[in-house]
């Protein structure tokens, strides 16, 4: 069930995209989204966001960057993963369930505000269950030739329906909704 027909915010796949397709360079190298793009670029989005629910690989990524470079606030972050660390990670849930119930745990503790959903692998299961409301693409005037792609191989094809774009400065806000009733698998 999407947000929207559950009611309160929405699910939103939320991502910094190249011209080229990729959320990330080669090597999961994110510098480039920071060249252009902070949390004070949109502040709308941000302040929109209750929630988090973000791929294992994401987190991972994210830790590795500079504090300077993870300045955006979207509430409480959940890592969705098949194998939790042991030790516990300060300001992360680490959820081992099943996707569904993974989404509207994370998107409960959005206290009626937006879920963003981060990650490739994540989002595309998301999108492929029909869990998705909305699209949100950051594109960024910059080719980088190779990297992760917006979407994993095997999503195949789902109709979006513009919404809106905006533009500050270099970069393209562009949103869409993800129409509901798509089946499943
Ligand atoms: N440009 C942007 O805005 C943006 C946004 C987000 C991420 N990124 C980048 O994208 C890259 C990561 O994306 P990604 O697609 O490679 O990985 P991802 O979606 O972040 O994480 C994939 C991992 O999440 C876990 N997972 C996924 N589905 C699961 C499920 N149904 N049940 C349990 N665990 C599940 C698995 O971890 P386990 O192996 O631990 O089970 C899987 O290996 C990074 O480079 C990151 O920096 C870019």
């Amino acid at each position: 069930m999407s947000g929207s027909s559950a009611g309160g915010g929405q699910v939103v796949v939320n991502r910094s995209m190249s011209l080229d397709g990729f959320i990330a360079g080669p090597g999961d190298t994110m510098g480039w989204v920071h060249d252009y793009l902070t949390a004070d670029t949109f502040p709308e989005v941000m302040a929109a966001t209750g929630a988090m629910l973000v791929g294992r690989r994401t987190h991972e990524v994210a830790r590795q960057m500079a504090a300077e470079d993870t300045d955006y606030d979207g509430g409480p972050v959940f890592v969705l993963t098949h194998r939790p660390p042991d030790e516990p990670v300060a300001g992360v849930t680490f959820l081992s369930c099943d996707l569904a119930e993974a989404v509207a745990t994370a998107r409960a503790a959005a206290g009626g505000k937006n879920l963003e959903v981060l990650g490739a692998d994540l989002a595309s299961q998301c999108l492929r269950q029909g869990l998705v409301d909305e699209v949100l693409v950051y594109v960024l005037p910059v080719l980088l030739g190779d990297g992760v792609r917006f979407s994993t191989p095997g999503l195949g094809r789902i109709e979006l329906e513009p919404v809106s774009r905006q533009q500050s400065g270099a970069v393209t806000l562009l949103r869409f909704r993800v129409p509901a009733a798509r089946p499943a698998g």
